[in-house]
């Protein structure tokens, strides 16, 4: 049972790679999201879809098989017992910052490289400065754009 957590506002190709590598990684995946409370007063981030539209889209998705709210930092130990957890799963830009719940809990933490040039903040940047959007991503024919 593999779990990680974000924000996932305004979804894009990195957050679905990273969800398909999580799951790869076991048979169930939990999604837990930060609710707009915590992302507003906590992450100090202003969403973009409500966290019941965020939810919707996430539980849309093949390889997750749960959506919980994420509310504080300090719930993931709690979460770890409650879900019966093996694996906790993060992008590297959190590199380090949960090796703790190793110590307390011994699930196996790993963090897996980021998609690069493509993130949430920067689809916002692109569009406000009318930037081709998908530039990024050569893969992709005219026909599926
Ligand atoms: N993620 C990723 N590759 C990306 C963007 C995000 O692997 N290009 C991962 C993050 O590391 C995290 C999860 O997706 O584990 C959710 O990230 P989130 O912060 O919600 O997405 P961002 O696009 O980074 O959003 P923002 O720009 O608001 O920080």
């Amino acid at each position: 049972r593999i779990i990680t957590y974000g924000t996932f506002d305004m979804l894009h190709y990195g957050h679905i790679n990273l969800l398909r590598r999580a799951k790869k990684m076991g048979d169930y995946l939990i999604v837990a999201l930060s609710t707009d409370e915590f992302n507003w007063n906590s992450k100090h981030k202003k969403t973009y879809f409500t966290y019941d539209k965020r939810k919707q889209l996430l539980e849309a998705i093949r390889y997750v098989d749960l959506v919980i709210p994420e509310k504080n930092w300090d719930q993931k130990v709690n979460d770890m017992k409650l879900y019966q957890i093996d694996t906790f799963v993060m992008g590297d830009d959190w590199t380090g910052k949960f090796d703790y719940l190793s110590e307390k809990t011994g699930i196996k933490v790993v963090y897996l490289p980021r998609t690069p040039e493509i993130s949430t903040t920067q689809i916002k940047k692109d569009l406000n400065s009318r930037k081709p959007v998908l530039k990024h991503d050569s893969s992709t024919s005219k026909r599926e754009r």
